[in-house]
């Protein structure tokens, strides 16, 4: 009877199992409401290890973070490639980059690593710099006055700049649009509709790692498929300054791929989407929570003006030209703080391996549990940055929780007396840790430094609540606020 209706019974040295009230569904329901709130309860009841049932799957959510290593360590049963690869091509309908189903011999992870990491920085850094400034100051996407204050959305801006901003570096310009008032107005409508069909589609992202087919969301299957059109190689072709993640692809994909076209075009609507899913609700928590914190506000604007001023650099609105090196940004460790502490409160990303075979886990207090193969086991960060006992009063935005007393960067957590070797994992964990993590982190801080620099900000109401984080689309990076929060900006009058 219990294979019949699909439920599990636990085996002697398996985790605790809960497989719901719901058939399929499992927990899912429950889980979903509140996951934090979700698995803590079953940490309480069963320990450092059970097991769920969402969605049809069996997951074993491992909370010890003590124990976190012998899941992140690269082991020869876990597998990440099988999880993300399905993923992926789940979401944005691409062939699979799984070399094992045989359409493409290429290696994703080191170029990814090639792409966004060491060498491939500085110039990622410089165009992000000069697309930020362009947009904040030159085009008209905001057009501020030294005069009056113009309100927005708090999200709604970021949402503009950085969109805009990450997507011409990623994807360049194209070719001859700085000379033609023509090109340069079909350039803003490009990128404006580009923005729409990736709301649009963002929208319905968690349904589709959910499993749900994107045929029944007929709206967001065509922004995908609008996107992917503008992305096509004819299109691609006629782009200069564009990034090497986006020219290795064009290469990696017709040298190494059997994909066809459209699955081509598909491949680059994924890194659209991995570039600014997380980084556009990081850049609003980060904003949001330096506004609303004055001892954030002064310290940030100390840092930034410091910086500046020790580069012999000006701050001019007509001229807007400044440019920070990739050291001058490493050594922001207000910045660094403010941007780590907003990803802590908002980030739920769920870090997953799959059991290549049935194996038997073993735990810091030397326990040891069977998983079977093909079983999911999850780590669930937000289970540590919510942690009490690692992070005081963890509900409380603190810009400074990760500075030492000598203010520079942080490194020692503690449970129980010991120190942490996980306690902050916003970007996952081991050989699937977000390989743009460097480069997210220089954006949101560029961002802030130019926001700092040319704008006095207020929010509407200084009292205002900390927006509820949405968790529908928990597990899948940082969570969006559930609502805007207005505000006010000026260019500084003092130039
Ligand atoms: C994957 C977080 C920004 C490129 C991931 C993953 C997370 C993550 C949690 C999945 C890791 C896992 O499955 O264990 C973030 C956050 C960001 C951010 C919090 C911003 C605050 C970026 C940016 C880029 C990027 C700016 C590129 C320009 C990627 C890529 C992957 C990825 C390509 C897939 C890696 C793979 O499957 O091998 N990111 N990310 N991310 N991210 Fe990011």
């Amino acid at each position: 009877l219990w294979l019949a209706v699909g439920i599990r019974r636990r085996q002697p040295g398996e985790p605790a199992v809960e497989n719901g009230f719901i058939p399929y569904l499992g927990c899912a329901l429950q889980f979903g409401a509140n996951p934090l709130q979700f698995l803590r309860s079953r940490q309480n009841k069963y320990g450092h290890i059970f097991t769920c049932k969402i969605a049809g799957q069996y997951i074993h959510f491992l909370c010890d973070p003590f124990s976190y290593h012998s899941v992140i360590r690269q082991g020869r049963h876990l597998d990440w490639r099988k999880f993300h690869f399905a993923t992926s091509v789940k979401a944005f309908g691409h062939d699979s980059f799984d070399p094992r189903h045989g359409h493409t011999t290429e290696n994703l992870h080191q170029t990814f690593l090639k792409t966004l990491q060491g060498e491939a920085l500085p110039s990622l850094i410089e165009t992000m710099m000069g697309h930020l400034q362009d947009v904040m100051l030159r085009s008209d996407t905001l057009s501020p006055s030294k005069d009056h204050w113009e309100v927005d959305g708090i999200f709604a801006f970021c949402y503009k700049v950085m969109f805009e901003s990450g997507y011409l570096t990623l994807f360049g310009k194209e070719l001859g649009e700085d000379k033609c008032q023509a090109r340069q107005t079909a350039q803003k409508a490009l990128v404006l509709n580009a923005l729409e069909n990736f709301k649009e589609f963002d929208k319905i992202f968690p349904a589709l790692v959910a499993g749900l087919p994107i045929h029944v969301f007929k709206s967001a299957y065509s922004a995908r498929e609008n996107l992917a059109k503008t992305m096509h190689a004819e299109n691609l072709s006629k782009r200069e300054n564009m990034s090497d993640l986006i020219s290795m692809r064009i290469i990696l994909n017709d040298s190494l791929s059997t994909f066809n076209d459209v699955s081509k075009a598909r491949t680059h609507v994924a890194l659209l989407w991995a570039s600014q899913a997380n980084t556009l609700p990081a850049t609003f928590w980060s904003l949001f929570y330096m506004i609303r914190s004055p001892d954030a506000m002064k310290a940030a604007r100390v840092e930034v003006q410091k910086v500046l001023q020790d580069s012999g650099l000006t701050v001019d609105p007509s001229d807007p030209t400044l440019n920070l090196t990739r050291d001058q940004l490493d050594n922001m460790p207000v910045l660094d703080s403010i941007i780590k502490e907003a990803m802590r409160l908002s980030s739920a990303s769920m870090n997953v391996r799959v059991a290549k075979e049935d194996i038997l886990l073993h735990l810091d207090n030397q326990e040891a549990y069977r998983i079977r193969k093909d079983d999911v086991i999850a780590l669930y960060p937000p289970m540590l940055h919510y942690d009490p006992e690692i992070y005081e009063d963890p509900y409380e935005y603190k810009f400074d929780r990760f500075l030492d007393e000598n203010s520079q960067e942080k490194t020692t957590f503690y449970r129980n007396g010991r120190r942490l070797r996980y306690f902050y994992m916003p970007f996952g964990s081991g050989v699937t840790k977000c390989p743009g993590r460097f480069f997210a982190a220089y954006e949101i801080k560029q961002f802030l430094t130019l926001v700092l620099s040319y704008f006095d900000m207020e929010l509407l109401d200084p009292a205002i609540k900390v927006p509820p984080l949405d968790q529908s689309r928990a597990g899948l990076g940082i969570l969006q606020p559930t609502y805007d929060v207005d505000f006010r900006y000026k260019l500084k009058s003092n130039h």
